[in-house]
């Protein structure tokens, strides 16, 4: 599967107005505080500290897209660019229950990778733990496939599978 024939564009930009359907859009410094809220509703305690997320938005803010409901902010994802910018690293994807199962995950991953489009990346990378099968069975149907199991990765006893997306359109720029 081809992400970049496949993959929506946005909805619509940022508006201050709380929409009548849920949209996926990029986000703003206003919408910090949501963020944190959020992040810390899907992850409990491994969320991100208030803090990590202002710096995480300071610096990739631009690979930073919300899902915006009627009734707030309920799903996100954030990307990174890392090694001399060519790799792309998904920090964070989550979406809030009751959203969840209704495809907003798919769009959200789906709408932050097509906006690389233009970028000359290589490869986009993540890293889950194994037994999450939502996120492993989204990331497979993207096209996404296992590189390895980091031991201790997240830290003690928080092994991780890595998994990448090699980006085909950048493929000819390896001898580079
Ligand atoms: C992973 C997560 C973001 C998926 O979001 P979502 O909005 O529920 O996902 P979607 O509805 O877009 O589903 C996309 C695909 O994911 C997979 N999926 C989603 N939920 C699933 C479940 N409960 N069991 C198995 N596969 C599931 C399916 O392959 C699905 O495709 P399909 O609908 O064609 O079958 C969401 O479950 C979540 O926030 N989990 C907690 C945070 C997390 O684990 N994040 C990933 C960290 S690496």
């Amino acid at each position: 599967m081809n992400f970049l024939s496949n993959a929506r564009r946005p909805d619509h930009g940022a508006d201050d107005q709380q929409p009548l359907e849920a949209v996926i859009r990029p986000v703003t410094e206003a919408d910090l505080a949501d963020i944190e809220r959020l992040d810390r509703a899907v992850f409990g305690s491994a969320c991100y500290p208030a803090f990590v997320v202002r710096q995480l938005f300071d610096v990739h803010g631009h690979h930073m897209l919300a899902l915006d409901t009627p009734t707030g902010l309920r799903g996100y994802v954030l990307l990174a660019t890392a090694r001399g910018w060519d790799t792309g690293w998904i920090l964070s994807l989550g979406v809030e229950e009751p959203w969840r199962q209704k495809g907003y995950g798919r769009r959200l991953l789906s709408q932050c990778l097509r906006d690389l489009a233009d970028r000359d990346l290589r490869e986009i990378r993540l890293s889950v733990e194994e037994g999450n099968d939502a996120a492993v069975q989204l990331y497979r149907s993207l096209g996404f496939v296992p590189i390895g199991t980091r031991a201790d990765y997240l830290g003690p006893g928080e092994d991780r599978l890595i998994m990448a997306l090699p980006v085909a359109g950048a493929a000819g720029a390896a001898g580079r």
